[in-house]
């Protein structure tokens, strides 16, 4: 169904498409802790393009493809002609060439989509200044671990910056059926379009996608409260101003104390403590926010045995 497809956004897989990258990450995991070999690329190369930095990205998507007895290369706009001016389609049709996939992190959503346009192999967004679908699926993934496989009716509640994951969020909710609520100051809110067809997405699967300014009407109840930095890579000149913007917007254990008793809290990370998240409350949830950072692997590898198996 994935076969030969890319992966740029939650928005464009069907909600069985979603529960079969969730199924065959759990298979995966399972296969991987128990040392059984599972070589679904074997002789494959990944190619890994970064236009911004990274730690989780590059280590899991890199592991996961020797894991699957494949390959990956890392390509750094630092070293590729693309960083002096090479046309992204012509560096698709070329890397097509050699590749069997490729995996891309950059700022404009419109760079992916044109690699993915002229690449006749498949392309992975793995973040824009708009999504970061890799991530999301990989959160809902470590939501099944910690909460139970039935997502449906589960409350997410976002505080902070409408943001790449804010955006995806919205997406993967709409397509679990959890109640998803963003709580983010008025100018800060998730991306227009992305509210409409997470909205229109949720109608299918009885989910509700709600934006709000309140950060205590947001995590009223919630089974699981996520943040995220609140200066996104490229926004480094702004951090000081968003620390003034976003103070009230911290998930701290007053805040938490509004969440259901047995509320987990999440971050993608890196975290910045003291900002979007305090010292305790990360640490209070440590065993679930490293186990979303592992879990990227085991996500990512089903998603490339999926589109390029
Ligand atoms: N969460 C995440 O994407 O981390 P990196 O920026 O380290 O890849
Ligand atoms: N919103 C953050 C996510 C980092 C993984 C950023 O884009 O920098």
């Amino acid at each position: 169904m994935l076969k030969g497809r890319d992966m740029l956004s939650i928005h464009d897989l069907s909600v069985d498409e979603v529960q079969g990258i969730l199924a065959l990450a759990h298979e995966l995991k399972a296969k991987q802790k128990a040392g059984i070999e599972h070589h679904l690329l074997k002789g494959k190369t990944l190619g890994m393009i970064f236009e911004k930095s990274s730690t989780r990205t590059r280590v899991s998507f890199e592991v996961g493809m020797y894991q699957l007895g494949g390959q990956a290369l890392f390509l750094s706009n630092r070293d590729l002609q693309l960083g002096r001016g090479e046309p992204i389609k012509d560096t698709a049709r070329v890397l097509s060439r050699y590749l069997d996939g490729i995996m891309i992190r950059t700022y404009g959503h419109d760079r992916v989509e044109e690699l993915a346009k002229y690449a006749d192999i498949p392309v992975i967004n793995a973040l824009t200044d708009l999504l970061h679908p890799c991530q999301v699926l990989t959160d809902l993934l470590t939501i099944q671990e910690h909460k139970g496989k039935n997502l449906k009716g589960l409350k997410m509640a976002y505080v902070g910056d409408g943001n790449n994951m804010t955006n995806s969020y919205m997406y993967g909710c709409a397509k679990a059926g959890m109640t998803f609520v963003a709580a983010t100051p008025a100018d800060y809110k998730p991306d227009a379009t992305v509210t409409k067809q997470a909205k229109e997405d949720a109608k299918l699967t009885g989910a509700s996608i709600e934006l709000v300014t309140d950060p205590v009407e947001a995590v009223k109840g919630a089974d699981i409260v996520v943040t995220d930095t609140w200066a996104s890579m490229g926004q480094e000149d702004e951090h000081d101003a968003r620390k003034k913007i976003f103070a009230p917007y911290q998930v701290n254990k007053e805040l938490m104390a509004h969440a259901d008793k047995r509320a987990i809290v999440m971050h993608c990370l890196p975290a910045y403590r003291g900002e979007e998240i305090t010292e305790d409350v990360l640490e209070a949830n440590a065993h679930v926010i490293f186990d979303e950072a592992e879990n990227r692997l085991h996500t990512q590898k089903a998603i490339m045995a999926l589109t390029m198996g």
